[in-house]
C-alpha cells in the first residue's frame, strides 16, 4: 500500500522531468493553458480534500471566476494531490505545469524562503486573530512580494487554525512523545519542534500521511481537526491531544509568466475574486474545524485530550528553546519585526 503512493510519486516526478526537457527545448509555451477559442483555463492544485477550509475556498474562487468571467476564465480545482503533491507542485508550478497553488506556510522553506517557517513557530501566536496582524499587515505583504525572486506572484493568506497532536496514545506532555516518530511537513521549525519534545520527526508528503501511519511508518502526526478528519486518519489514531500548538495556514501563489499574461482587467478580476474567496475561507475555517471535532467525537474511535494547565506549560517550556535555536535560520531582522506586529 504504502509503495503505491512512491509508485505514483515516481510517475509524477517523471512528467515534471519530461515536462522539464520540453521547457528546455522550447515545446512547452508555459503560459496558462489559452486555448484556440480564447478560454484561459487555471490549473489550481491542492494536497487536501474538498470539505476543508482551503478545499472550500478554492471552489468559491472558481466558482466566482467562472461565473464573473461568463466561462472566459475557467478554473480547474485539483484537490487531494490528484495532479501534484508536495515534492513536485512548486516545482509544476514554476514550470507552467499548473498555474496556481496554495500551499501551507511551512512548504515555503526549502524552496528558499525560510521567513515562512516563523509561522511555525510553537506557541508564538495566542489566536488567530495575532496571526492576521501578520498576515494582512505590511509584513505579510512584504514576505508575499518575496516569492517573485523564484518566480512565484504571492497573491494572498488564508487561515486553516491551530495545530493538534495525534498518536497511538494521549500526547500532552513532553514525556509522552519520547521515541515517537512523528510525521512532520518539510519545515526545520517543526522538526526541531518534535526534537524539542523529544520525538523523531519524519518529513513526509502529506498525501502519503494516513497510509504512513497505517503501517506504522509513524507512530503520529500533527495538523489542524479538519485535515485529520477529512484524511481519515482517526481510523489509524486511537488518540487525538488538543494540543494547539503551533498555527497552520496557506499562500496563494500564481506561475509569474502565466499572471502576466493575464490582461489588466482579467487580472483584476482573478485577483478580486481570488480576496474574496480566502475571506470566504477565513470565515469557514473555525466551522469546519469545528464541525470536524463534532463528527470526530461522534465516530467513537479516537479518544480526545485535553491537556489540564501544568501540561501545557511544560510543553511550552519544553519547546520555548527553538524559538532562539531557529531564529538564525528563519531570519533576526522577521522574528523582531513580527514580534513588534505582535506586541503592537
Ligand atoms: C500538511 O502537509 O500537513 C498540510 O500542509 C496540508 C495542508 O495543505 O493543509
Amino acid at each position: 500500500m504504502f509503495n503505491s503512493a512512491t509508485v505514483a510519486d515516481t510517475s509524477r516526478r517523471q512528467c515534471l522531468q519530461t515536462l522539464g526537457v520540453a521547457v528546455a527545448t522550447g515545446l512547452w509555451s508555459g503560459h496558462g493553458a489559452k486555448a484556440a477559442a480564447g478560454v484561459t483555463t487555471i490549473r489550481f492544485s491542492h494536497v487536501v480534500a474538498e470539505d476543508t477550509p482551503k478545499g472550500l475556498a478554492a471552489e468559491r474562487f472558481r466558482a466566482l471566476v467562472n461565473e464573473r468571467s461568463g466561462g472566459r476564465i475557467q478554473v480547474q480545482v485539483y484537490p487531494r494531490a490528484h495532479l501534484y503533491g508536495d515534492h513536485d507542485e512548486m516545482q509544476a508550478l514554476q514550470l507552467g505545469a499548473v498555474e496556481m497553488l496554495a500551499p501551507s506556510l511551512s512548504k515555503f522553506g526549502r524552496i528558499g524562503f525560510p521567513e515562512f517557517e516563523l509561522f511555525d513557530l510553537p506557541y508564538l501566536f495566542p489566536d488567530v486573530a495575532s496571526v492576521r496582524r501578520i498576515t494582512q499587515g505590511a509584513l505579510g505583504q512584504r514576505m508575499l512580494e518575496r516569492l517573485m525572486r523564484q518566480r512565484l506572484v504571492g497573491l494572498g493568506f488564508m487561515d486553516n487554525g491551530f495545530k493538534h497532536m495525534s498518536a497511538n496514545r494521549p500526547l500532552l506532555a513532553p514525556e509522552h512523545f519520547v521515541g515517537l516518530r512523528m510525521r512532520v511537513q518539510a519545515s526545520r521549525v517543526i522538526a526541531a519542534q518534535m526534537r524539542a519534545l523529544g520525538a523523531r520527526p519524519v518529513t513526509l508528503a502529506f498525501s502519503e500521511t494516513r497510509r504512513a501511519l497505517a503501517a506504522r511508518v509513524v507512530d503520529g502526526t500533527e495538523n489542524p481537526i479538519s485535515n485529520f478528519w477529512t484524511q481519515r486518519m482517526h481510523e489509524v489514531q486511537t488518540d487525538f491531544s488538543l494540543t494547539q500548538h503551533a498555527y497552520l495556514g496557506y499562500a496563494v501563489v500564481a506561475n509569474q509568466r502565466f499572471w502576466s499574461s493575464l490582461g489588466r482587467s482579467d487580472r483584476e478580476l482573478v485577483a478580486t475574486a481570488l480576496q474574496e474567496a480566502l475571506q470566504f475561507g477565513n470565515q469557514v475555517a473555525d466551522l469546519q474545524n469545528d464541525k470536524a471535532l463534532k463528527a470526530l467525537r461522534e465516530a467513537g474511535t479516537t479518544r480526545i485530550h485535553q491537556p489540564d494547565e501544568g501540561q501545557l506549560s511544560r510543553m511550552r517550556a519544553a519547546v520555548a528553546p527553538v524559538h532562539s535555536e531557529l531564529a538564525q535560520r528563519i531570519g533576526p531582522q522577521w522574528l523582531t519585526d513580527a514580534r513588534a506586529v505582535l506586541a503592537a
